[in-house]
């Protein structure tokens, strides 16, 4: 059986689980080797993205920015980025693209993190706005000093909020004609809803060789808690929101559903949504993942380094937790190296 039809597989036997209730990653098991053929010691977690090089295959993902508070998180962040080698995704530029007097709580980013892999971001649907195309691409770009950008569908978000943008008719047209234009790659980054077989096609077929998954992983108060900021607008009797709770694709699935028809050379993978553990790292690059994305963890231990006023130690901390459980993962699953982690290391279930 080749790859790609290990990944069919495995994706075939996710469908018919009962309930997509978390990021799935429980669902499926590496495989523990009593008896590796491998030196902990000389086991080795570097790879390379976008043409950067990260010494563990992991990204910080973005949240919105454009304060004083915010400027102090992407400090935090930028620094824990840098000191450990690993990339640096900021949240919606937006803001500041409105509001150039808000840019330093992005540019903070790009001096304090000059040398990694560093991701600037704006929601796709400010593509359908008079005032917001290429140009503005590129200047959150350099905002940044990115390597690539991420143009976010927040969809339903979007359709939850009265304000929101709720038609998407022409968006991946829009998508397409600024590829040649904006100079750095785009990758396609979801909200936590994941992404379907149908998403990976359109994309693809528009030129995208990146996705960021940002799959379901469990409950979004966020949403819910989003709703509610503007549930006077409302008249219905109850938080639509919370009915839509568990909406979207876990991240397992999503990558399997990109993975499972592109390789590698045609769509680069960023797997996001709910990673918590150094083994969900494993498991996402074993399914066709290059690289693993987390956010709201990070967030909570930037908020911390603030509040204690101490530099970035609950952030670093946190990545070095990562780091030592993928390699823990790598040892007892007799992988040397990154690309050592494929789905052969996934137990057959
Ligand atoms: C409150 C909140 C704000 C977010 N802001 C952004 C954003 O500005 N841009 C973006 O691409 N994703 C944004 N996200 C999505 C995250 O980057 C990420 O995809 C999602 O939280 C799943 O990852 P996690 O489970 O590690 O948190 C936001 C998520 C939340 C909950």
């Amino acid at each position: 059986m080749n790859t790609l039809e290990k990944l069919e597989e495995i994706r075939k036997k996710l469908e018919f689980r009962p309930k997509i209730d978390e990021a799935s990653f429980s669902k499926i098991r590496l495989k523990d080797y009593t008896i590796p053929e491998v030196d902990y010691e000389s086991i080795d977690l570097s790879t390379e993205f976008l043409g950067k090089k990260l010494k563990i295959p992991l990204v910080i993902l973005g949240w919105t920015g454009g304060s004083e508070y915010v400027k102090q998180i992407n400090e935090i962040l930028a620094e824990t980025a840098e000191r450990m080698g690993i990339g640096f995704g900021c949240g919606s530029q937006y803001a500041a693209i409105e509001n150039p007097g808000i840019q330093n709580s992005f540019t903070v980013i790009k001096d304090l993190a000059p040398n990694v892999l560093k991701i600037a971001n704006v929601s796709a649907t400010h593509l359908k706005k008079e005032n917001f195309g290429v140009e503005e691409l590129n200047k959150c770009i350099d905002m940044i000093d990115a390597d690539a950008i991420a143009l976010y569908f927040d969809t339903l978000e979007e359709v939850l909020k009265p304000e929101g943008e709720k038609n998407f008719k022409g968006l991946l047209e829009k998508i397409k004609e600024s590829i040649p234009h904006v100079k750095k790659p785009i990758i396609v980054k979801g909200y936590g809803d994941g992404i379907t077989r149908m998403d990976a096609i359109a994309l693809h077929d528009i030129g995208i060789k990146y996705i960021d998954i940002s799959g379901y992983a469990g409950p979004n108060k966020y949403v819910i808690e989003e709703y509610n900021l503007y549930k006077d607008s409302y008249d219905f009797s109850r938080n639509i929101a919370k009915v839509f709770q568990k909406w979207g694709t876990s991240t397992v699935r999503s990558i399997l559903n990109v993975s499972g028809i592109y390789d590698n050379s045609q769509m680069k993978i960023i797997a996001s949504g709910g990673i918590r553990t150094g083994i969900n790292i494993a498991k996402c690059i074993c399914l066709g993942a290059n690289i693993a994305g987390v956010a709201s963890p990070f967030l909570k231990t930037a908020e911390k380094d603030v509040e204690n006023g101490k530099g970035s130690l609950q952030s670093i901390r946190l990545i070095k937790t990562f780091l030592e459980e993928l390699k823990i993962a790598m040892f007892v699953s007799g992988s040397e190296t990154i690309s050592d982690l494929t789905v052969d290391k996934i137990e057959s279930f």
